[in-house]
């Protein structure tokens, strides 16, 4: 099999890694790739955000699978421009991939379809989240959130009034996250240890993957603002059982099961950011993809290809 592999992090390193490892490869290619690929298989210059371009080499070069790595040409549409010709490609379609492109949407599927997660608002207006915010219709700690893509970084976890303006403010008018800040969401704060949890699925069987931790805040000692991940770690007991029985029914199933009856079918890696709280395991976030650096702890320790 011809592969290709889009994105160029450490993640991507970490698919060509395994993928390389596979009996059914003849050839690899990463576009645009890393120094890390480069030595495992062809670089190809093509940005993860030229679809266009992506399209064309793939067809000249007759590749069999293309397995993207970042969100943003999900969330664009890789998906369906490559099955609209005819291409094997890994990862969900534009609709489905709303999971992770709109917050707003993630949360409204999650409270339709009764999939635990923090109570939340949504907001198109400044004014409709700030008057909410100062008539005390939140208890702080609170979360806003950017409803789009703002690369981990559109998520602000506020102590105050003052810094929950602030971090609208900061959203939907100075625009930070660009249009990502069209809307936001507000939710309460939970409580609990965090873990990252992806599933492979083609939109009716479900094959889990091991539990993962990531370290979100920039500094040492879990001080300063968070990021889409500083490192990442993958043991067994931070998931017991009886609690892994539970996402995977009231989470997981439930979310393949809800996007299908919603017409639109989740094929792809699904990606549950999770907060274990003493009420239960509640999602914080979906991700449509492979996390990333979650990646790099998972796939080195499965055994299959
Ligand atoms: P998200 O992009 O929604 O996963 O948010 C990024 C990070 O912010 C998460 O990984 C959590 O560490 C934190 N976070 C998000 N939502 C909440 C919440 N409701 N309560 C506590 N922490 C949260
Ligand atoms: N590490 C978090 C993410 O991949 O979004």
């Amino acid at each position: 099999m011809k592969v290709l592999i889009v994105g160029s992090g450490g993640r991507e390193h970490t698919l060509a890694w395994k993928i390389h490892q596979s009996p059914h490869l003849t050839q690899l290619y990463c576009a645009p790739g890393n120094p890390g690929t480069a030595q495992l298989g062809d670089n190809i210059p093509i940005a993860a955000s030229d679809l266009e371009g992506l399209l064309e080499f793939s067809q000249q070069n007759q590749i069999d699978l293309t397995i993207v790595g970042p969100e943003a040409p999900l969330v664009n549409g890789i998906v369906d421009r490559y099955e609209a010709v005819g291409l094997k490609v890994a990862g969900p379609s534009q609709n489905a991939a709303q999971l992770e492109g709109s917050k707003v949407f993630a949360k409204d599927f999650m409270q339709r379809h009764k999939i635990p997660t923090a109570h939340y608002q949504t907001y198109s207006s400044t004014s409709a989240a700030e008057l909410a915010l100062c008539r005390g219709e939140y208890k702080f700690p609170l979360v806003v959130k950017a409803d789009g893509l703002a690369a981990g970084k559109g998520v602000l976890i506020c102590q105050n009034l003052t810094e929950s303006l602030d971090a609208v403010s900061l959203i939907m008018e100075k625009r930070e996250f660009g249009k990502a800040g069209d809307r936001v969401v507000i939710e309460e704060f939970l409580e609990g240890e965090e873990l990252s949890f992806m599933v492979f699925t083609d939109g009716t069987r479900i094959l889990p993957m091991v539990p993962s931790q990531d370290h979100k805040t920039i500094y040492e000692e879990d001080m300063g603002p968070n990021t889409g991940g500083m490192g990442a770690y993958s043991v067994d007991w931070i998931l017991d059982q009886k609690i892994r029985r539970q996402v995977m029914k009231e989470i997981i199933e439930a979310t393949i099961q809800g996007m299908a009856s919603d017409g639109h079918p989740f094929a792809g890696v699904l990606y549950a950011g999770l907060m274990l709280t003493s009420d239960g395991p509640k999602v914080l976030e979906f991700n449509v993809r492979f996390g990333d650096p979650e990646t790099q702890v998972i796939l080195t320790r499965l055994n299959s290809d």
